[in-house]
Parts: structure tokens; C-alpha cells; sequence
């Protein structure tokens, strides 16, 4: 038997999956590392740490397989978009990864627009500019760090340093380099205009290739620290929602996808880059060749639960966290929750926002707070899927995967808020799936990423809305709307008081 790795870099975790040619994921290990978090609306990472951890999760995945190393063909990456790793010369980091979900960078945005023009911004790139992009952060260095932007020589992504230190060759696919705005996503390649109207030089910018590509082998130093074979191939890889994309068979036109790791993401394929939404959802390159993908993003999903849950109840195991969700009624006896904790993405691309509780009520418990606060981000999500409808799409059928996707009191809350068939995978571990997908593709298992994906996949439920409920939700939707509206002046007010 034959083995492939994916390798899926996330926001708290690194996990790495071993999976068979029948796409079976016969081992699973992860590794989890923090947050810096300095002041409020800054995230950064170590990238040194992202490697440590790697390297030990594939150590004890090797040590633990049964085969012998060289059954073990190919390798590849799905990692969390747009964080900033900038190198000098010498390949050497010149700092922390500043992540996707740091909105520090409001006044670059602005710069962004100021100098290139959003039309202009929106004809290359197909994106406005958001915080959690790679553009504002570059800019963010060179104006507020200019001895460090003057050193760099190259920048990367997360999943794009880690491979680097694995098989020392420096690489970015489509798919994640579509969320940096500095690639021109239809002819895929750098933007000269917007690098040369914002002063950055763009050798900085690294050779780009397909998610699918082989872009080296491990060096032999990593070799004997993991027990891999030298000859593991190594293929890019893409950024983990063109991965999860690809782990949950979205593959062709009509299929939807709902993610929730750390984020959340409604994610819908398209075939073609020409659709104009004018910026209201991303539009990415997607990690199968000439396709392309566009999705809304909810910043703080899994992790406004995860935060919840750290704050009031952190002696709990996650499951007795959870219990008792499924009793309480849809709507949780009247108690609104909006996942505005770190700033907020689609539909209202807005970093001063933050989460309110609403209607809290003297007969409310613990149950009922979780209840709402799965709730809140199951709406927030669902703007998105209004969205996608308003333009036309039918949504009748999405795929669920990520932590969302392991319980099933939230799958059915899915069914019922998104008002569409939800389904659920043999794996949901999408992202990592996806990223064993291209390495078994690149090794040419398989012809394409769609036959792949019918000999990896299964299905093993499907969560039909039911119709009371949905009722009652579209109603609580309404309301839920209207909390942006009322708290975004408030929360503009608190924005000196949050350290
Ligand atoms: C997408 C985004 C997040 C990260 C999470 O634009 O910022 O979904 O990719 O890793």
C-alpha cells in the first residue's frame, strides 16, 4: 500500500493526516501553538514554531506507521491564508508572522485605496482591501518598521515558510497568492502596477506555481529529524480553503461549501473569473488548475466558541461544553449572540465592530448561552449565504465540514438557519484531506483532482432542515441583522476604552 501526507497549518493546531490510496486517513497527529496577541487587534505567530511543531507531528506519525517510510510517496500543505513572513538575504525571518486575522492595518487599507483605486484594485485582484490581507501588512512593515522593510528580500505565506525549511526551495501556489492582492488572479501572475505604484520591489514576490506541482523533495537534514524518505516527493499545496475546497469535493459549478475551523467560510466553486460580486465576497484562484472559488468569511467562528468556552467554562471537557445544546429550543429562549469578537469580515468588513449577547434573561443557563453563541455564528455565515442567493445562485445542498461538522445538534442548526440540505463526510477534516488530495494527484494516483475525489470521498449523512425551525430562525435572522446596525456606534465609542 501507498501513502500520502497532508499536511493542514492551522490558526491553533498543525495537524498531519496519513492517508491510503483508498483515501482512508489511517493516522492523525496534532500539534497545537499559541497566539500573540499584544495589544487588542493584533495576532502573530513564530514561524520557527510552526516548523518545530511540524517537524515533531510527522516524527511521531513515522514512528507509529507500520510500512516502511519510502510507502510514504508525497507530501503537500494546506495552510491559513495571508499571514505575512518576510525573510532577508539570507533566508533568515526578520520578524513574527503578523495572521490573517490581525486587523491592525485600517490606515493601509486606506493608502491601498488612496493610491491604486479600489476599481483598479477590484479589475486586478478582484478583492477590495481587507486588514487580513497581505498587501496592508506589507505596507504596515515598511511604514511602521522601515529598518525591517528594508532587509526583506523575499515574503511568503504560512504553509510557504514551512515547506521552505522542509525542502529549502521557496514557492507560492495561485490559490493562496490570490490572497496577498498583489496577484493579478486572471492572468496569474504579480502585479508590476499595484507593486510599482506602492513602492514595494517585486523581486520580493516568490516564483509562482500550481497547487498541484512538484516543487522539490525533503532535504536529507529533514529526513532524519521526521524518519520520512529523502525521496517523498513535495508538492505546494494550496491555501486551506481552496484545500477544503478540494477535501470536500468542490469541484464543479452548483457545490457550496460551509467550513468552520477558527474561522468560518461559505465557499461556492465558480468556473470562470469574470463574475462581478464588486468585492462583497473574496474571489480566489482555486487549487485546481484555471477554476476559481469566491466565499464570505465569518473572522471569529470556531473561535468564538473556543473563546467562550476558555472564559467561562475552561475546567470543561468540549464535550460537556456542549451538552445540553439539544435541548434547548431553537433560538435559545430568545438570547442573541454576533461573533464580532476580533472585527468582522462579510458582509461588514469592519475591525472596530464587536460581539454582543442580546436579550439575556433571567431563565437563561449555561446550555442556552452555548446554544446562542452556535447560533451566532451559524447567522453570521448565513449573510453569506444571502449573498451567493441575492446573485442568483441556487443554495440548496452544502457540504459541512471543520469542527462545525462534528456535531451533530450544529449540523442540524446549519440545515435549519441555512434553510438547505447539509452534508456530512466520512472525514471532515477538509483542508488536510484536500492536501493529500494534491499530493496523491501530483503523484499521479489519479488524473484529476474530480477522480480523486470520487475514491476519496464519501458521504455518510445528510441533515434535511426542518421546516418549523427554519421558520423561526428566518424570523431571528431579521433581528440578528439588525445588531450590527445598532451597536457599530457604540462599539466605534468603546474602541479607546479596548487595550
Ligand atoms: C480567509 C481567511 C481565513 C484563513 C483561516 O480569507 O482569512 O479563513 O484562511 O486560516
Amino acid at each position: 500500500m501507498k501513502y500520502v501526507i497532508g499536511v493542514d497549518l492551522g490558526t491553533s493546531a498543525v495537524k498531519v493526516l496519513l492517508v491510503n490510496q483508498s483515501g482512508h486517513v489511517v493516522q492523525e497527529v496534532s500539534k497545537s501553538y499559541p497566539l500573540i496577541q499584544e495589544k487588542s487587534g493584533y495576532s502573530e505567530q513564530d514561524p520557527n514554531e510552526w516548523f518545530e511543531k511540524t517537524t515533531e507531528a510527522l516524527a511521531e506519525l513515522v514512528a507509529q506507521f507500520n510500512g516502511h517510510p519510502s510507502d510514504i510517496e508525497g507530501i503537500s500543505f494546506s495552510g491559513q491564508m495571508h499571514g505575512l513572513v518576510i525573510l532577508d538575504q539570507n533566508n533568515e525571518l526578520l520578524r513574527n508572522a503578523i495572521l490573517w486575522n490581525d486587523t491592525r492595518t485600517t490606515e493601509q487599507c486606506q493608502q491601498i485605496y488612496d493610491i491604486v483605486a479600489k476599481d483598479k484594485l477590484l479589475s486586478i485582484t478582484k478583492n477590495v482591501a481587507l486588514e487580513g490581507f497581505t498587501l496592508p501588512k506589507i505596507l504596515w512593515v515598511k511604514q511602521y518598521e522601515p529598518d525591517i522593510f528594508q532587509q526583506i528580500h523575499t515574503f511568503m505565506l504560512p504553509k510557504d515558510y514551512l515547506r521552505f525549511r522542509m525542502t529549502g526551495e521557496i514557492h507560492m501556489d495561485y490559490s493562496d497568492a490570490a490572497g496577498t492582492l498583489l496577484l493579478d488572479i486572471a492572468k496569474k501572475e504579480w502585479s508590476k502596477e499595484i507593486c510599482e505604484k506602492l513602492d514595494i520591489h517585486p523581486s520580493i514576490c516568490p516564483p509562482l506555481v500550481e497547487s498541484s506541482d512538484l516543487v522539490g523533495t525533503i532535504t536529507r537534514e529533514f529526513a532524519e529529524k521526521t524518519g520520512l524518505s529523502e525521496k517523498t516527493k513535495v508538492f505546494a499545496g494550496g491555501a486551506d480553503n481552496a484545500c477544503g475546497a478540494i477535501g470536500a469535493g468542490i469541484l464543479s459549478n452548483g457545490k457550496t461549501l460551509c467550513s468552520i475551523g477558527t474561522s468560518g467560510v461559505v465557499l461556492s466553486y465558480e468556473e470562470t473569473n469574470d463574475r462581478d460580486f464588486k468585492g462583497k465576497v473574496h474571489y480566489f484562484n482555486h487549487g485546481k488548475e484555471s477554476a476559481y472559488y469566491t466565499m464570505g468569511v465569518t473572522l471569529a467562528a470556531g473561535y468564538s466558541l473556543s473563546w467562550f468556552k476558555d472564559v467561562f467554562a475552561s475546567y470543561e471537557s468540549f464535550n460537556d461544553f456542549l451538552a445540553g445544546i439539544e435541548n434547548v429550543p431553537a433560538g435559545s429562549n430568545g438570547l442573541l449572540f454576533t461573533p464580532y469578537i476580533v472585527g468582522e469580515r462579510t458582509p461588514h468588513p469592519d475591525s472596530n465592530i464587536r460581539g454582543s449577547f442580546i436579550g439575556m434573561d433571567a431563565k437563561h443557563t449555561k446550555a442556552h448561552f452555548v446554544r446562542a453563541v452556535i447560533e451566532g455564528i451559524t447567522f453570521s455565515l448565513n449573510e453569506s449565504i444571502e449573498i451567493f442567493r441575492a446573485s442568483g445562485k441556487t443554495i440548496d445542498t452544502i457540504v459541512s465540514i471543520g469542527g462545525g461538522a462534528k456535531n451533530e445538534t450544529w449540523l442540524q442548526i446549519q440545515a435549519d438557519i441555512f434553510h438547505a440540505k447539509i452534508i456530512k463526510l466520512a472525514s471532515e477534516q477538509g483542508p488536510g484531506m484536500g492536501a493529500a488530495m494534491l499530493a496523491a494527484y501530483g503523484c499521479g494516483w489519479f488524473d484529476s483532482l474530480d477522480e480523486c475525489a470520487e475514491t476519496f470521498l464519501d458521504q455518510v449523512r445528510v441533515y434535511e432542515p426542518i421546516s418549523e425551525n427554519v421558520t423561526k430562525y428566518k424570523e431571528l435572522f431579521k433581528i440578528y441583522q439588525e445588531i450590527y446596525v445598532n451597536t457599530k456606534n457604540m462599539n466605534e465609542q468603546l474602541k479607546g476604552f479596548r487595550a
